[in-house]
């Protein structure tokens, strides 16, 4: 696996994924893996920036983002998986680069100030939070990578992050290629309510949701608001329910779906009871790989120390090149 360019992407360890973030990211992630050299990470250290004044369950998430990750068809073999700060040169980096990034850069970041407003009940007026983009820059150019698969929501950390890159070679010579953003068309996964789907807002269905947590959830999934009656003929297009359809269903049974809808000849409550078996039927695989990862905790842990060894070996040749580029390599060369 050399020689090949270079992905790299990651998650904040915040809690098990959800159908937003498989179809928005890790779906894409594996077919990645078929054409390019993979490295896929949890993020916990980012997740401390918001939740460190209670880290208690910081650990849990990471492993819950990992068995996720490889339930959903990341595979170990094939893809470096690993933990942040199981790579603690990621921090050495984010230090390095902490002194060439302007803060003028980091205080114009639009996700700043929108989240310090959002998440109100915590205090984000640190430096840690500031410096978010300048870990994530580490997090990227540390194993030279070629392009970063992210969503929208992250453009303007990925900008950032190729600033900073270029005022880093610009410095001390071409050491990091820029990354890239890949941003691949994803699918709309509304949530519950209609609203996107998201864990603040608690609509989420989880890629490790049993059967019966499915079916509860879907009874109370927002459907067509135009629909009131079960003789009114129904808007498959706009209904939050017919977005699942074409998330998990097969062609045939969106279009039975949406005639039938439209003619009122299923009702909102039988259609709910279809998605939600199809939803079981998509997760099922996927629920019990998991399960089977997080029974066997040792299966996982070292799943997790293995990749994060092989992904310290390259961060690790980075950090020699990147020593050498201050002129303060007096320890390359020494393991530690
Ligand atoms: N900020 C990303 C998110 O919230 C997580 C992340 C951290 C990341 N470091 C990264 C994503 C490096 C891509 C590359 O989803």
């Amino acid at each position: 696996m050399t020689g090949e360019s270079v992905v790299l992407s990651g998650m904040r360890s915040t809690g098990k994924l959800h159908l937003g973030n498989y179809f928005g990211a890790v779906r894409n992630w594996v077919e990645l893996q078929e054409r390019y050299d993979c490295y896929y990470f949890v993020a916990d250290w980012h997740a401390l920036t918001t939740d460190y004044a209670d880290p208690s369950k910081i650990a849990d998430n990471t492993l819950e983002v990992v068995a996720d990750y490889v339930a959903s068809g990341l595979d170990p073999e094939r893809s470096v998986i690993f933990v942040q700060s199981l790579v603690p040169e990621h921090a050495e980096l984010y230090l390095l680069l902490s002194m060439i990034t302007p803060l003028g850069w980091l205080e114009r970041v639009p996700t700043y100030k929108e989240q310090i407003r959002e998440l109100e009940n915590r205090d984000l007026a640190t430096f840690g939070f500031l410096g978010y983009p300048v870990l994530q820059t580490a997090d990227i150019i540390i194993y030279r990578a070629d392009f970063v698969p992210v969503g929208e929501d992250q453009r303007s950390h990925l900008e950032i992050s190729r600033e900073i890159t270029r005022r880093f070679n610009g410095f001390y010579g071409p050491i990091f290629p820029e990354p890239e953003a890949l941003f691949t068309p994803t699918p709309k996964v509304p949530g519950l309510d209609g609203r996107k789907m998201s864990k603040s807002y608690a609509n989420t269905i989880d890629l490790a949701d049993e059967p019966e947590e499915i079916r509860r959830k879907c009874q109370g999934m927002f459907t067509d608001p135009l629909r009131q009656r079960r003789k009114d003929p129904g808007h498959p297009e706009t209904c939050n329910l017919y977005q699942f359809h074409l998330l998990v269903s097969p062609p045939e049974t969106q279009e039975q779906v949406a005639r039938d809808c439209r003619l009122a000849q299923i009702g909102c409550v039988d259609d709910k009871r279809l998605i939600a078996d199809r939803l079981i039927e998509f997760l099922t695989p996927i629920r019990e790989r998991r399960a089977e990862l997080m029974r066997d905790r040792s299966m996982l842990l070292d799943i997790v120390r293995d990749g994060s060894l092989r992904a310290r070996q390259r961060a690790r040749e980075t950090m020699e090149r990147v020593r050498e580029g201050l002129s303060m390599g007096y320890h390359n060369g020494e393991a530690g």
